[in-house]
């Protein structure tokens, strides 16, 4: 991504990138045709769900009932599911599953767990893409543990039940700071 390729930047004097989910999307939108069906895990805000819609039939989720109430208030016609990124207990199936800094949260045990349901309510042919932050680190923050990834320890939780289409670092915050995966669902016959 672009953002990547600027100077380092100093502490004192760190650029809050807003844009870095409008720039993943940007990205997602040369694999992924306007109209199709697309989940995003943990939507937050919904910051990015409101620019999915734009090009997409997206559904909105996060485990969080509060936050999916908040973004009801403002937009009560939205399609929104409460779901676990983890067991994602739903039967429907999507085009594309879609997260912005939330399967950090998971353990790479768990980030296996959930790739393997990914592929479940995945259309054939489907594409994930996920955004993490960038190392190779496990820290406690507020009693939430975050697993930092790297191109290579993502590699090793794919699998082959995916095909690989990009592997980017990029900058949210501070130079080469995220990373992010583009995948589609694999046609060959796996064992998950
Ligand atoms: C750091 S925020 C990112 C929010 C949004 N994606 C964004 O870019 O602004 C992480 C979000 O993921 C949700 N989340 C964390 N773990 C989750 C899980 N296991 N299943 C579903 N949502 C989860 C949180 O409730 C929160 O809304």
């Amino acid at each position: 991504m672009d953002d990547y390729d600027q100077p380092e930047n100093s502490d004192d004097d760190i650029p809050i990138n807003d844009n870095a989910g409008a720039q993943l999307i940007q990205k997602l939108k040369t694999y992924l045709a306007p109209g199709a069906s697309l989940l995003e895990l943990g939507m937050g805000s919904g910051k990015d769900l409101n620019l999915l819609s734009q090009s997409y039939v997206a559904t909105g989720s996060d485990y969080s009932q509060d936050l999916l109430d908040c973004y009801l208030r403002r937009f009560p016609k939205a399609d929104l599911i409460l779901l676990n990124a983890l067991t994602l207990q739903t039967v429907r199936k999507f085009d594309c599953i879609y997260s912005n800094k939330v399967l950090y949260q998971l353990t790479p045990f768990e980030l296996k767990k959930s790739l393997v349901q990914q592929h479940r309510i995945l259309s054939d042919k489907g594409i994930l893409m996920h955004s993490f932050w960038y190392g190779s680190h496990v820290e406690d923050f507020h009693d939430t543990i975050c697993t930092y990834y790297t191109e290579q320890t993502l590699n090793e939780i794919i699998s082959k039940r995916f095909e690989l289409l990009e592997i980017q670092k990029y900058q949210e915050i501070r130079k080469g700071d995220s990373i992010y995966i583009l995948l589609r669902k694999s046609t060959h016959a796996v064992h998950l």
